[in-house]
């Protein structure tokens, strides 16, 4: 099976160089209808398991944040149906890879990619995000190569520039230091230097590692997300931990942004053996339940009291 359509030469020069779509046949595999989506909600587990709905955010630079929900007393369909007409957001982690029908496919979609650039194989990771109509997911960056596969129902998805002013370095170095985050602070202003693309269904959007992006839907969607770490991701990150953990612990000021190559080299060694030694700063936080899933309230959503979430 093929499941990319329209890959060109252009598109291997560009590849995690710049942004581009291309086509894609996910849809003919059958696995992303209504009743299929159903049937990998029932079995997929709770802890790969996130359900969501958006804000409103105590701080004003993270609008639509997202917010944890507990999904455990509703059934697959339920939960289905929470997100097709409801405020709710369900991500799949790692679907791709756990269910033999969807990993066979997701290999598919990877050794295509690999084939076309001539590349050694990916190994890569896939969620299915099935997303209510009104959501939008807030501005981020993500922490390794990502590429979205769209495929049912209108979304938009606005790019911005690799630039200090949209990522800076200690917003970057906060996400990286907390496995649970990956917002950026956002300004309505920055919307003047976005592009937007919107993805048509069997289009597959392509960008350069951490550029900031965020999705609104216009509609219920599904999409699935792939992501894999390559040698200038690890790097990157590695290099962004030495600077949080000097930052933090050593009270100095450093930029991955105005360093030299040599220097970031140098950083990303540090920031690998800091890990080692467990001495790497890390901002990580509890995951708070806020919310329960409920088909019978507005928006299925019910707000609780906040608790750790222990599924
Ligand atoms: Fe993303």
């Amino acid at each position: 099976m093929t499941i990319i359509t329209n890959w060109t030469k252009k598109m291997s020069a560009s590849f995690r160089k710049s942004v581009f779509t291309f086509s894609h046949d996910l849809a003919s595999t059958g696995l992303f209808t209504d009743s299929a989506l159903i049937k990998l909600i029932e079995k997929h587990p709770d802890e790969l398991t996130d359900v969501c709905t958006m804000g409103p955010a105590s701080d004003t630079r993270y609008p639509n944040k997202l917010r944890t929900g507990d999904f455990r007393d509703s059934t697959a369909e339920e939960l289905f149906q929470a997100a097709k007409t409801g405020k709710v957001w369900i991500n799949l982690r790692k679907a791709m890879n756990v269910h033999p029908e969807y990993s066979l496919v997701l290999d598919q979609m990877y050794s295509g990619i690999a084939k076309n650039t001539g590349k050694k194989p990916f190994n890569a990771n896939g969620g299915i995000l099935i997303t209510s109509p009104v959501a939008k997911t807030p501005y981020h960056f993500d922490k390794t190569e990502t590429i979205l596969w769209h495929v049912r129902g209108p979304k938009r998805i606005f790019f911005y520039p690799i630039e200090e002013k949209f990522i800076s370095d200690e917003s970057y170095e906060q996400a990286v230091t907390n496995m649970l985050e990956d917002d950026l602070p956002y300004d309505p202003s920055f919307d003047e230097d976005a592009t937007f693309i919107d993805l048509a269904e069997g289009q597959a959007v392509s960008w350069p590692l951490s550029a900031p992006h965020r999705v609104d839907n216009h509609g219920f969607c599904v999409s699935v997300t792939t992501e894999f770490s390559s040698k200038e991701s690890a790097l990157k990150n590695a290099a962004m931990i030495a600077n949080a953990t000097l930052r933090e612990k050593f009270g100095v000021s450093p930029s991955w942004t105005k360093q030299s190559p040599i220097n970031r080299l140098s950083k990303s060694i540090l920031g690998i053996a800091l890990k080692k030694t467990k001495l790497a700063v890390s901002s990580q936080h509890a995951d708070y339940v806020t919310f329960k899933v409920d088909t019978m309230a507005a928006g299925s959503v019910v707000d609780v009291e906040p608790y750790e979430r222990n599924f």
